[in-house]
């Protein structure tokens, strides 16, 4: 072996030993460094003459090109066993279980009023909607409670700045205002009917929504919600409204023999006037009555805010809390679980 082969079988010896890429380079520097052997070599060609050097510059050439292609080889060799590595240590076990993703559910007082939409609907009941931010003239002065009016402190109003009577500026105190506001568009639509003298299709309407209180305890909650319910035509009478509501409650609890109690009650909007208390038959409040609804015959002066003839025109409506009829169906005691945002008991309800 001569002198340039056994510097080349020396550097490929040396590159294999070298098992990080720092030791590689050092290795490297032996043999191509600046005063490593070749370079050595490279500047012994000096003192040779033009011939000599040319078929010596031409070796010790070869002897480089085949050191760097051992010092390429090697580099390779080092980057796949450090790739190797970190893929080891980066694998994934496939046989893990996923990660579960909660299937979502619908709040229990969406599913309330999910269901109190069907069963109304299934009685010829439409489904209207209103304003949460409403005008004082719809959620009062209509409702036959003109300001200064005592029944006014029955509720305990939030206002907001900017509005006036007939522009909004409270928080609707309950969902009675959508009675006139969608007796009103009822009318309009069929005005034209009425005048060349037919008789007005009856108003059967329920509207769902959230209502604001200055109210915080056990059954009251600072936003809750109500469901109106108006049914007004020629010959509609409080023995209607009995039968109904007494019908939809049994439907909702699924109880033919559930107990209702229609207790004597004010209103401004309706005369005469019934709160409806019905009794918890579960849960640690069983045999206790709550009362989820006020009712009455509708009073005619807001008939008249509707732009009917109260002569003419009569009728029922009742305002429902449902959250109190999620309280019954599951047996809650205490509404303000159901807006305090705690999953483990939402969840139940899925
Ligand atoms: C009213 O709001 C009347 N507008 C109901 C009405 C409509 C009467 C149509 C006649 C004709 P009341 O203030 O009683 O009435 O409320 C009705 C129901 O809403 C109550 O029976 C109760 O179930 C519920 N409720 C009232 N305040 C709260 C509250 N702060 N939190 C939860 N539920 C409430
Ligand atoms: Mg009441």
């Amino acid at each position: 072996m001569n002198e340039l082969d056994a510097i080349v079988a020396s550097a490929k010896l040396a590159f294999s030993q070298a098992t990080t890429p720092p030791e590689l380079e050092n290795a490297k520097a032996r043999f191509l460094g600046k005063t490593g052997s070749i370079t050595e070599l490279m500047k012994g060609m000096a003192a040779l003459s033009v011939e000599e050097k040319k078929s010596r510059g031409a070796a010790i050439n070869l002897a480089k090109q085949a050191i760097e292609a051992e010092l390429n080889a090697s580099r390779q060799a080092l980057a796949d066993a450090e790739l190797q590595k970190q893929l080891h240590a980066e694998a994934l076990d496939v046989t893990l279980p996923g990660r579960e993703r909660g299937l979502g559910g619908l709040h229990p007082v969406s599913l309330t009023m999910e269901r109190i939409e069907a069963i109304f609907g299934s009685m010829g009941f439409e489904v209207a909607q209103g304003p949460e931010i409403e005008a004082d003239w719809y959620n009062f002065t209509a409702l036959n409670t003109p300001e200064d009016h005592p029944a006014r402190s029955m509720h305990d109003t939030f206002y907001v700045e900017g509005g006036s009577e007939k522009v909004p500026n409270l928080l609707r105190t309950h969902t009675s205002p959508v009675q006139v506001r969608h007796a009103l568009q009822h009318v309009k639509l069929h005005q034209a009917a009425m005048d060349a003298g037919q008789p007005m299709p009856e108003i059967r309407v329920i509207a769902p929504g959230r209502t604001y209180r200055v109210d915080s305890d056990a059954t009251h909650s600072p936003m809750f919600h109500q469901c109106e319910g108006l049914w007004l035509g020629e010959n509609v009478s409080f023995k209607d409204l009995k039968y109904l509501f007494t019908e939809f409650c049994r439907t909702f609890f699924e109880s033919d023999d559930l107990v209702l109690r229609f207790r004597p009650s004010f209103f401004p909007f309706t005369e005469p006037s019934a709160e409806i208390d019905i009794q918890f038959q579960q849960g640690p409040l069983a045999g206790r009555w709550l009362e989820v609804a006020g009712s009455g015959q509708v009073h005619p002066n807001v008939v008249r805010h509707m732009g009917l003839d109260p002569e003419k025109h009569i009728g029922f409506a009742f305002g429902m809390g449902l959250d109190r009829f999620t309280m019954l169906r599951y047996g809650v005691n205490d509404l303000r679980l159901f807006f305090d945002g705690d999953l483990r008991f939402l969840s139940q309800f899925r």
